[in-house]
């Protein structure tokens, strides 16, 4: 559906150039909620913007549906991005406009008569819940409903593709639950292929189906949401998480805290309780559980529990092969 092969946006500065994005590879399936995190100047916006070219990457080429795209120019790029929605952080709706003229505005580019959109923008409207907001302008609409407002204007047309740059940054945490769980109906009744950027793991867990995590320009990692959580492969990925995880144990408690600790993370349906009992059972060593927690992603469970262990040498070393054999992960804090 999109493919990005090998593409690098560069801006040339004043004294040097500054590499945006550094070549990138990505494929996003048809139908998909493709996620891409990353901190403040990774690059996320700007590879986002080579998806409909409104950024003409500097090298590398930009496929929808199998077409390279990145030569397109005049009426080809138009219709090419007629059938790619974008929302952004800050709404961008015009604000001299009704609800139902923003959205207006956007069929009419589209060549849309006004017997098209009559019918449509109603339905439109109630899909995002906002049939009673028709008339009114977005100084009288709430965070929440202005970005309703722009979901309302990117899928107007129909699109294939919706772009959303950290659509929920500007919302408080309710708001940002409801807007995301918009999106993914979408998503999900329109088919619409999904690409969303966000500097937070909890946005891209919640309703992405695979993530691309970018530090400086490039994708360091890829992969289903549920692995890279459970299987963090790169340093700035497992920063990321641990800070989504929030599992920080009081420096107090790791103080008084004898023998070694160890982090486990347990995957689906592994039992957690028996691993811990038959550990202190065969090895003779006890266990405290300084902190837990259970995450549920894309459905799937997922288990960290921090705990600390206690015995002679030799068997704490055990106990450390026999919980290894066990859980999906461990490690020594
Ligand atoms: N038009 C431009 N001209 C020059 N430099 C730019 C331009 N757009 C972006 N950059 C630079 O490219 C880098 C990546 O910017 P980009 O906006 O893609 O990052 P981002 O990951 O979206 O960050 P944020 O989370 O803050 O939105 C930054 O160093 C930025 O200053
Ligand atoms: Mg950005």
């Amino acid at each position: 559906m999109i493919e990005l092969n090998d593409i690098s946006v560069h801006f040339a500065g004043k004294k040097n150039v500054v590499e945006a994005v550094k070549n990138v590879n990505l494929t996003i399936g048809r139908g998909e909620v493709f996620g891409i995190v990353g901190s403040s100047g990774a690059g996320k916006s700007t590879l986002l913007r080579t998806m409909n070219l409104l950024e003409k990457p500097t090298s590398g080429d930009v496929l929808i549906n199998d077409v390279k795209i990145n030569k397109f120019k005049g009426e080809n790029l138009r219709k090419v991005r007629l059938k790619i929605g974008m929302i952004f952080q800050h709404y961008n709706l015009i604000n001299t406009k009704t609800v139902f003229e923003n959205v207006a505005f956007a069929m009419k580019v589209a060549g849309k008569t006004k017997e098209e959109r009559k019918k449509h923008i109603p339905e439109i409207l109630s899909l995002v819940g906002l049939s009673e907001k028709s008339d009114v302008f977005p100084s009288k609409l709430s965070g929440g409903q202005k970005q309703r407002v722009g979901i309302a204007r990117a899928i107007a047309n129909n699109p294939d593709i919706l772009l959303c740059d950290e659509p929920t940054s500007a919302l408080d945490l309710e708001t940002t639950s409801s807007i995301l769980d918009l999106i993914k109906d979408i998503n999900k009744k329109m088919g619409i292929t999904t690409v969303l950027i966000s500097h937070e793991m909890n946005i891209i867990k919640k309703i992405c189906d695979k993530v691309a995590v970018m530090e400086n320009g490039r994708v360091v990692e890829q992969g289903s949401v549920y692995e890279v959580f459970t299987n963090p492969q790169h340093d700035f990925t497992k920063q990321l998480i641990d800070h989504t995880i929030n599992l920080e144990i009081p420096e107090e408690l790791l103080k008084i805290q004898k023998g070694k600790l160890i982090r486990l993370i347990f995957k689906g349906d592994l039992a957690l309780e028996p691993v811990i009992s038959e550990t202190i059972k065969k090895n003779d060593v006890t266990i405290t559980i300084l902190h837990g927690k259970i995450e549920y992603i894309s459905g799937k469970p997922i288990g960290i529990l921090v705990i600390g262990i206690d015995g002679s040498e030799l068997s704490i070393e055990k106990s450390i092969i026999y919980l290894k054999e066990n859980v999906a992960e461990l490690e020594l804090i």
